[in-house]
């Protein structure tokens, strides 16, 4: 098995990850989290917002509706231009992304490009393609107490009821820009910070989580003075490193920077890039940092008719502050996480799986368990440890199923960091072991010291 099929199945082991919708057959490109995976999942976003929200002061946080009004995607341009490359064999009927399934092209391929790459078709083999075709990526939906009936013969009503599924959450924070500078008046520079879904009808779904058709994703949008963008994006750039280096703890090897030539650009963007990172399948995408300008905001201006105007507050000169942004997606950290913290190793000559997570994302913290579930004198102590630390911290568990050589494989494989047994000496002298994770050292100590 890879690496990467090691953790999928690790992830449903031990209920981190299922596939959507699984009692049914699956629904491809989506993903369930479990009880592990939640917690796994809500750590890595709480730290993001506290990192770079709730320790700032010129941060906000915005929760915006993922159905918005329409216009927003004309404006955004993603209406017109969120599309890739759909290519279909002729032969089998199968579809795919065209620059998935040939080196050294990019989303603006061309069908003359593409057949002069004499590309075989990955599912039957031949050689027989129809033209690249614009695919556009937004999941549409239907709004308000419209039937099917009511738009047969009626397009109009039809196209005056379609709404999206956000591609993006960055498009919640643009739009309510206006409602913050005339509710709170920050200072520019600020950022206005948003964790939320976003949908986007991948033409193929792949590598586990990496690409998803629902997603979620945390974005800020920094908005600066238009002269100052260069050094915004610097000290941005700065922040992305010590946020994954050194809070999230991926090591700085396995991040890559990628300056995104402009061909390869989203529509909005003078300058990208994307922080690329070694997944077990090989580098990918994990974050992008993007000067998106005064592209969005100027847009919003235009389609709505309102002022996107900042007005400083010394010089009192009014202009469209532009944009740095920063946007990573959870599932793609998520992942990231795993593959750095996924180890096999040997301890007294078996095997272990253990999951080498930092204290502060591991789902638990602690484990307490007695040393023998058969008696009950351990069993009460241990039970009187946990209710005192389960008092006082969310992130303790309780575990008595198997022998306690089984306890700590599983404890490993979902990174709990410390086991807390409760023995014979126990009763005595009123020390517990606690058992390191990573170097399955033990010591003894009072409980009162936990
Ligand atoms: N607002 C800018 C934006 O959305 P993007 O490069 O399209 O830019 C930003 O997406 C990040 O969102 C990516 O770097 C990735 O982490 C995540 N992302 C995008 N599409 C994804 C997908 N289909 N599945 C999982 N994550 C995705």
């Amino acid at each position: 098995m890879s690496k990467l099929e090691d953790i999928v199945s690790l992830c449903k082991r031990r209920g981190f990850i299922f596939p959507g919708s699984d009692v049914y057959g699956g629904m491809a490109g989506t993903w369930d989290f479990g009880p592990l995976g939640v917690m796994l999942k809500k750590n890595i976003m709480d730290t993001w917002w506290h990192y770079f929200v709730e320790t700032r002061d010129d941060m906000y946080g915005i929760d915006a509706a993922i159905i918005m009004n329409p216009k927003t995607w004309v404006a955004s341009g993603h209406a017109a231009t969120f599309a890739d490359p759909l290519v279909e064999c002729k032969e089998c009927k199968s579809r795919f992304r065209a620059d998935k399934i040939a080196d050294g092209i990019t989303e603006s391929v061309t069908t003359d490009e593409f057949l002069a790459l004499h590309v075989k078709c990955p599912t039957c083999g031949k050689e027989n393609w129809g033209p690249i075709r614009k695919f556009n990526m937004m999941f549409t939906t239907h709004v308000g107490a419209v039937l099917p009936e009511d738009t047969k013969d009626n397009p109009e009503l039809a196209e005056k009821n379609i709404a999206y599924l956000r591609p993006e959450t960055a498009q919640g924070i643009f739009t309510n820009y206006k409602n913050v500078v005339d509710t709170i008046y920050p200072n520019l520079p600020f950022g206005l910070a948003q964790q939320g879904k976003a949908f986007r009808n991948e033409i193929s779904p792949r590598d586990f989580i990496l690409r998803d058709r629902e997603c979620s994703q945390m974005e800020i949008e920094y908005f600066v003075a238009p002269d100052t963008w260069e050094e915004n994006f610097e000290k941005m750039r700065s922040l992305q490193h010590d946020f994954l280096e050194n809070v999230i703890g991926l090591p700085a090897k396995n991040i890559h920077e990628l300056d995104v030539p402009k061909e390869d650009r989203a529509h909005y963007s003078k300058r990208t890039i994307d922080f690329m990172f070694d997944y077990p399948n090989g580098e990918e995408e994990l974050m992008g940092l993007a000067y998106r300008t005064d592209f969005d905001l100027s847009n919003i201006e235009r389609e709505s008719g309102k002022s996107m105007e900042y007005r400083d507050k010394t010089t009192k000169e009014a202009f469209i502050p532009h944009v740095i942004e920063p946007s990573i997606g959870v599932e793609r950290l998520f992942l990231a996480v795993l593959s750095n913290a996924y180890t096999e190793d040997e301890i007294d000559g078996e095997k272990r799986v253990v999951l080498k997570l930092p204290k502060a994302l591991a789902p638990y913290k602690f484990c307490v368990s007695p040393l023998l579930k058969n008696k009950p004198e351990l069993v009460d102590k241990a039970k009187e440890v946990y209710d005192k630390l389960r008092q006082k911290y969310t992130f303790v568990t309780w575990d008595d199923s198997g022998n306690i050589g089984k306890r700590y494989r599983k404890q490993d494989e979902i990174g709990t960091p410390e086991c807390v047994v409760i023995d014979f000496d126990t009763l005595e002298d009123g020390t517990v072991t606690v058992r390191d994770r990573d170097t399955t050292k033990q010591k003894r100590v009072k409980i009162e010291k936990l």
